[in-house]
C-alpha cells in the first residue's frame, strides 16, 4: 500500500493541496490563485492574502481528496508549509492542517517552502525518468527568494523520493527577489500583473525584431562585493527607471492583443499590452541582464563545488529565456541542468507532499506546537 501524504500550501498567495503517493507520484494538485484579488495592487498585499487563504483552504483541501478518489481516512500523514512566507497566510495553512492531521490521528510534518520548491525538481525526473544526481547546486528564483544552496545527500540517495537532503546555503539576493524585479518593472510600464510571464513573451517578440529595429540597451553587470554567489537586482530596475524617465512617452499603448488560445492554456495569459519597438528593446535588455545574473553565478557556484547537477526552482523557472540559457551554457562546462514543468515551478503542495515523505520515514515529525516560521532557513 503506498504513503499517501496530503500536502498543504499557502505561505504566499496561492492556497493549495495536492496527494503524492510515495513521494513521487502525484495523485493530485490543486491551486487556487489569488493573481486577481492581488492584481489591481501590482504585488501581494499580506492582509488580503491571508483572507483569501481562509475562504479557500477548506474546498481546495476536498477538491484535492475528491481529485485523487480518496477520503480524509485515506491519507497517512500531513505535511505543510510553516515558513518561510508570510505570516498569516502561513498561518491559514498551518493551523488547517494540524486540525486535520490532529482529527485523524495521523503524523503532521512541517515543510520548508524553499525545500518544498527543490522537491519540485525530483517530483519532475521522478515522472519523467530523467536522472538526478546529488550534490546538486539549487537556484530557487521566484518573487519572494533569489537563493543558491548546495544539496548534498545526508543519508542514502536513493531512492531519490526517500532521500534526506543537507543543505549549504552560498548566496542569496541582498535587494529583490529576481521575480519581484520583474514585477516591479512591469509595474513601471504598467504592462500588468505578475510582471514575469508578461515580460517573458514581450521580451521573446522583442528579441525577434530586436534583429531589425528594436533598440537595446547595454545594461552593465550587476557589481555585488564580497560573496560571488549573492545576487542583486534592485540597481537594473533603477536603471529601468531612469532610462523611462530620460524617455517619457515609452508607456505601453492601452490597446491589447489577443493571442491565441490552445488547449490547457487561461485566456488571461493570452492578453499582451501593445508596445512600442523601443519598449520591447528596453525588456529585451533588462530581461537578458536578470537572466545572466542568474546565470553566471549559479554556474560559478557549481563550478566551485562537488556539484553533478544544477536544479532551478520557483516561478521565475517558468522564464523561457532563463531556460535557453541554462541549457546552452551548462552542458559545455559538464552540468546538466534541471527544471520542473511549469505547474511544479510555481507556488504548489505536491512539492510540499513530496518534501514531508522522507521526513515521515525518517519519524521527523512536527509537535502541535509547531508555529509559523516566517523568515525560516534552509540551512
Ligand atoms: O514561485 P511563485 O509562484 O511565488 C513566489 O513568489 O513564491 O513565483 C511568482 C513569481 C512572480 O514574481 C512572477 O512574476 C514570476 O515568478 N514569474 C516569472 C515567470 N513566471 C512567473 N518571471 C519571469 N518569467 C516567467 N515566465
Ligand atoms: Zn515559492
Amino acid at each position: 500500500m503506498p504513503t499517501r501524504i496530503l500536502g498543504i500550501e499557502s505561505s504566499c498567495d496561492e492556497t493549495a493541496a495536492a496527494v503524492v503517493a510515495d513521494g513521487r507520484e502525484i495523485l493530485s494538485s490543486v491551486v487556487a490563485s489569488q493573481v486577481s484579488v492581488h492584481r489591481k495592487y501590482g504585488g501581494v498585499v499580506p492582509e488580503l492574502a491571508s483572507r483569501e487563504h481562509l475562504r479557500s483552504i477548506v474546498a481546495v483541501v476536498r477538491e484535492a481528496l475528491d481529485r485523487a478518489a480518496l477520503s480524509f481516512q485515506d491519507i497517512d500523514a500531513v505535511g505543510v508549509t510553516y515558513g518561510p512566507g508570510l505570516v498569516g497566510a502561513l498561518l491559514v495553512g498551518l493551523t488547517y492542517g494540524k486540525v486535520v492531521a490532529n482529527a485523524l490521528g495521523k503524523p503532521l510534518i512541517g515543510v520548508n517552502h524553499l525545500e518544498g520548491h527543490v522537491r519540485a525538481v525530483f517530483l519532475e525526473t521522478l515522472r519523467s525518468g530523467q536522472e538526478l544526481s546529488l550534490p546538486a547546486v539549487c537556484l530557487i528564483v521566484s518573487g519572494g527568494h533569489t537563493v543558491l544552496y548546495e544539496a548534498a545527500a545526508s543519508g542514502p540517495a536513493e531512492p531519490l523520493s526517500a532521500a534526506l537532503l543537507r543543505y549549504r546555503k552560498m548566496g542569496q539576493t541582498r535587494d529583490d527577489a529576481a521575480g519581484e524585479a520583474y514585477d516591479k518593472v512591469a509595474k513601471l510600464l504598467a504592462l500588468g500583473y505578475p510582471g514575469g510571464p508578461i515580460i517573458d513573451r514581450l521580451a521573446a517578440d522583442g528579441a525577434d525584431v530586436s534583429r531589425t529595429q528594436a533598440e537595446h540597451i547595454d545594461f552593465s553587470p550587476t557589481k555585488v562585493r564580497g560573496n560571488p554567489y549573492d545576487f542583486s537586482f534592485s540597481g537594473i530596475k533603477t536603471a529601468v527607471l531612469y532610462y523611462l524617465r530620460a524617455h517619457p512617452g515609452l508607456q505601453p499603448e492601452i490597446q491589447e492583443r489577443r493571442l491565441a488560445i490552445s488547449k490547457g492554456e487561461r485566456a488571461a495569459d493570452k492578453v499582451l499590452p501593445l508596445c512600442s519597438l523601443q519598449t520591447l528593446g528596453l525588456l529585451v535588455s533588462f530581461q537578458k541582464r536578470v537572466v545572466a545574473e542568474l546565470v553566471r553565478r549559479t554556474l560559478q557556484a557549481a563550478e566551485d563545488t562537488a556539484a553533478q547537477s544544477i536544479l532551478v526552482s520557483g516561478g521565475v523557472a517558468a522564464n523561457s529565456e532563463l531556460r535557453h540559457s541554462f541549457e546552452r551554457e551548462a552542458e559545455p562546462r559538464g552540468f546538466r541542468v534541471f527544471f520542473p514543468s511549469r505547474e511544479l515551478s510555481t507556488d504548489n503542495a505536491a512539492m510540499i507532499a513530496a518534501a514531508a515523505y522522507p521526513r515521515l520515514l525518517a519519524g521527523q515529525l512536527a509537535g502541535w506546537d509547531l508555529n509559523a516560521e516566517p523568515t525560516l532557513s534552509l540551512a
